[in-house]
């Protein structure tokens, strides 16, 4: 059967949207990273663009191709990822799908760090990342219509997730229960439960590109309800 053709909702929109994890140095040959492949943050990309939006995808270090027609600027640290997500402002939508670091070495040395063979062992100094969906929630002067962020929670998914909605200032937030039983972390599934302001909807355990398909709708939705 012929697909049904994707309605060019977000024609005329710009969609910036940040996906994988951010690498925080150690030293020149190791980080600090969250576990994120970028499956879920590039699939999104990949739909607003079918929808007919711009689409900036500030993007970590992921193995993943760019997705067709998305404007892609690859970073590596938090600081990156916020300064990429502020020079491609303003947008009509943003969602914050990366697993940024919440912390970062507190200096990072610029030479390895070597074992002296003493069996002593370093001592990282940690200092917290930006948090770039708050930042964006809570913009003074070009904040986006529609704030969408995720939260990756083990327990109390969704009080956990009604917490970030007013800490960040979103709009929507995509909850993700990832406690190792589920198999989401890297894999190609996803079972989550939007919440906003309105409450809670359940969705069933989807593929990341489906769950993409599908919230890439309600966004668009939610975008017509608003004024403009
Ligand atoms: N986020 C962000 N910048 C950060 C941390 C998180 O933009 N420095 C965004 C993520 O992209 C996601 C949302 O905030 O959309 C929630 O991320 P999460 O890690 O679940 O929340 P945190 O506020 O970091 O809380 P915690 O990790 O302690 O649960
Ligand atoms: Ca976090």
């Amino acid at each position: 059967a012929m697909l049904d053709p994707v309605p060019q909702d977000l024609a005329g929109r710009h969609v910036l949207i940040t996906s994988g994890p951010t690498h925080e140095p150690i030293d020149p040959v190791r980080y600090i990273a969250n576990r994120s492949s970028g499956k879920q943050g590039h699939a999104i990309a990949a739909w607003m663009a079918r929808h007919g939006a711009r689409v900036t995808l500030v993007s970590g270090p992921v193995t993943l191709a760019d997705p067709p027609g998305v404007d892609v600027v690859k970073v590596e640290t938090a600081r990156q990822m916020l300064a990429a997500v502020e020079a491609a402002l303003p947008a009509d939508v943003a969602v914050m799908a990366a697993a940024v670091a919440d912390w970062r070495t507190d200096g990072e040395s610029d030479r390895k760090i070597k074992k002296d063979g003493s069996g002593k062992v370093p001592v990282l100094a940690l200092t917290e990342n930006p948090d770039i969906l708050a930042t964006i929630g809570r913009h003074s002067s070009a904040r986006p219509r529609l704030v969408v962020g995720f939260a990756a929670e083990t327990n109390d998914v969704v009080d956990n997730a009604r917490g970030k909605l007013e800490r960040k200032g979103a709009d929507l937030i995509v909850a993700n229960d990832v406690s190792p039983e589920t198999g989401v972390m890297g894999g190609d599934a996803n079972t989550v439960r939007l919440v906003s302001h309105d409450g809670v909807t359940d969705w069933p355990t989807l593929s990341k590109d489906e769950v993409a398909r599908r919230l890439v709708a309600e966004i668009a939705r939610r975008l017509a309800a608003t004024v403009g």
